[in-house]
């Protein structure tokens, strides 16, 4: 072989080992992305809004004042990037601690190497944390001891992604027939809040469909519903489905309990991407 050919074997062969390579890597890309679909579709992956999740948190503080108790520390089980937890910091300055859970390792890795004051963050499964054989709630009680109130967006997901038999033998009671996933982090929150604490959740309006009657009368009866707040349809861009905020305080319901309902109006929905820490949400809910 002469040198000039020797160079063009050498160029051809180079030049498929970087195709053969780039392949391998737009592979590996579209694998990555793929899973991380699946992993979104299968955990619920869709993070609140600031003007969102000011309200929830504005709706607590208004909540635990007009009560005058003390929020001495703030869950959120399915923390995501943390939106809400940001939120509830902003506007209750004096709260000791805040705890975030989420199963996404990435998501908790990224928050933790923020080192935030008074914050801490916990990568575990917040329904079926792992190798733990208590029931949930201990679990959870015991790691966390404090729990005044509890600030969610949980994923909104129908697929059953845990044995029925394990829910039971962690605790859980209101995962019968059809039910999504907020179910459970709604049950979770009750059974894991101080006596007289309170939870506020982002959920769908499937809340009102008759399948979730249980979940109604489980409220109903054991907890005073403060607020339902019935946002509509568009509050988060890449879902489709009509939003509810709902806030408990785990007490028992009395003849004075008083749940303020209301609906977004078409104007202050549209004021949705705009941040503004004077929520005009809850100027609409004050005037309700
Ligand atoms: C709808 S996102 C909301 C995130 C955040 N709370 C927010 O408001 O932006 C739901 C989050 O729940 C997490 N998640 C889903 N299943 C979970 C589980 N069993 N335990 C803990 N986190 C979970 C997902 O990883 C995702 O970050």
């Amino acid at each position: 072989m002469n040198g000039l050919k020797a160079e063009k074997v050498l160029l051809y062969r180079l030049i498929r080992v970087n195709i053969i390579s780039e392949i391998v890597n737009l592979t590996k890309v579209v694998v990555w992305r793929l899973e991380g679909m699946i992993q979104q579709k299968k955990y619920g992956v869709v993070y609140t809004p600031n003007r969102l999740a000011d309200f929830v948190a504005s709706l607590i503080k208004n909540e635990a004042k007009q009560d005058k108790y003390y929020i001495q520390t703030i869950l959120d089980p399915a923390c995501g990037e943390g939106a809400l937890l940001k939120a509830v910091k902003n506007i209750i300055e004096d709260c000791e601690n805040f705890y975030g859970i989420d199963v996404d390792t990435e998501v908790i890795d990224n928050l933790s190497k923020k080192n935030e004051p008074k914050t801490t963050f916990i990568c575990n499964d917040a329904i079926l944390p792992k190798n733990v054989k208590v029931k949930t709630s201990t679990y959870w009680r015991r790691k966390l001891s404090v729990i005044s109130a509890v600030i969610a967006n949980p994923p909104w997901s129908s697929e059953k992604i845990y044995d029925d038999q394990r829910l039971e033998m962690a605790g859980f009671s209101l995962n019968a027939g059809q039910y999504d996933s907020y179910v459970l982090f709604l049950e979770l929150a009750y059974q894991i809040v101080d006596e007289g604490g309170y939870f506020a959740f982002i959920i769908p309006d499937s809340l009102f469909d008759s399948q979730n009657e249980y979940l109604r009368r489980f409220l109903a009866e054991k907890t005073q519903i403060r607020v339902i707040a019935r946002l509509g349809e568009k509050i988060f861009d890449e879902v489709n489905r009509a939003t509810t905020v709902i806030v408990c305080r785990k007490a028992i319901p009395t003849d004075e309990s008083v749940t303020m309902c209301f609906r977004l109006n078409t104007e202050n929905r549209k004021q949705r991407e705009h941040h503004n820490p004077n929520n005009a949400w809850l100027h609409s809910l004050r005037s309700f």
